[in-house]
């Protein structure tokens, strides 16, 4: 067994060691793996052990989210919407507490292995991002950086910038691309998409942004924005969700459709969808029984 396989069933054994019934789901999930995906999360838990973390405390951040999600979900079953609407509601108790959202960042990283959803996800990013252009590539909240660390690897543009509003996102991005790609040109700037009134409209080559839009009160201001800044011609890739409750998720979809026509108001149109229903459901039940939806858009300006 490779060295990152061990750290990888290392994980594993230290998860299933806190919540035992969790053992088959991730045993399933490491096979579903391929080698690389095995690799990259080995890599990066070492990365993390050489930034101090234990596992231990990874298993817990990984398992934090994970219950944390689950109370979610039992909630929107009970009450038909999520718990919280506005950025306010959680400003506090996740963007801005820090060792809350480190867990958070950490555990989200080790779900785009492990949750098929967000493996999928990972996978249509990797393969529709665009080899052959270079220029400037915008990610409007990184968190984790594993997105923008597939287009560093993947990609082939000439800058990269990242802007999130977490100082934890921050630093978690700036450390795993100076960890991984040290000569990068990669700047990530600790602020709000919303007022980085300096980035110039049509000056992006691409504009990524994942699991952003189901956490703020005004998508369609970003989405409008995203296409006010992209050239047109631009790669542009988001990723979102509908009816999928989180601790921190407050604009509520409820199905595809109102999320797609939202997109084509804003002056983006749908290249290719990739839309993932519920596990073991089709995406008409996961619609009628309001089970999580993930949907990842490859995105272009629209009328370019
Ligand atoms: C759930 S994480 C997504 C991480 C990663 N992009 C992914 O796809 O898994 C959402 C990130 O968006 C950031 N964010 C939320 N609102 C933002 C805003 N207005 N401007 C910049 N970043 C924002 C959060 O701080 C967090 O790091």
């Amino acid at each position: 067994m490779s060295d990152s396989q061990q750290l990888v069933s290392k994980l594993v054994d230290s998860v299933i060691d806190q919540f035992p019934v969790h053992r088959g789901f991730l045993e399933q999930a490491v096979e579903g793996a391929t080698e690389d995906e095995r690799d990259r999360l080995g890599s990066y838990l070492r990365f993390c052990l050489s930034k101090g973390l234990s596992l231990e405390y990874l298993a817990e951040s990984y398992l934090t989210i994970l219950g944390d999600t689950l109370d979610e979900q039992e909630y929107f079953r009970r009450h038909g919407h999520y718990r919280h609407s506005t950025f306010a509601d959680v400003a506090e108790s996740v963007y801005h507490d820090r060792d809350y959202m480190d867990r958070y960042m950490y555990g989200l990283a080790i779900t785009t292995f492990l949750w098929p959803n967000h493996v999928e996800m990972s996978r249509f990013l990797r393969r529709s991002l665009p080899r052959d252009r270079g220029g400037r590539y915008l990610e409007v909240g990184p968190g984790h950086g594993f997105l923008l660390m597939a287009a560093i690897e993947t990609g082939s543009f000439d800058d990269f910038l990242g802007v999130d509003l977490s100082p934890a996102s921050v630093e978690q991005t700036r450390t795993i691309v100076e960890h991984f790609h040290p000569d990068a040109p990669v700047r990530v700037e600790l602020r709000d998409f919303l007022t980085a009134d300096d980035l110039a409209p049509s000056s992006f080559d691409a504009v990524v942004m994942g699991e952003v839009l189901e956490h703020v009160e005004q998508p369609e201001v970003f989405l409008r924005r995203i296409a006010d800044l992209a050239k047109p011609g631009a790669f542009v890739f988001v990723t979102t969700c509908v009816n999928a409750p989180a601790v921190d998720h407050i604009y509520l979809w409820r199905t595809t459709d109102e999320l797609e026509s939202m997109i084509s108001d804003c002056g983006l149109s749908i290249v290719e969808p990739l839309r993932l229903p519920y596990e073991g459901k089709t995406l008409d039940q996961s619609r009628d029984e309001q089970l999580p939806i993930n949907v990842a858009y490859v995105l272009a300006k629209a009328g370019a």
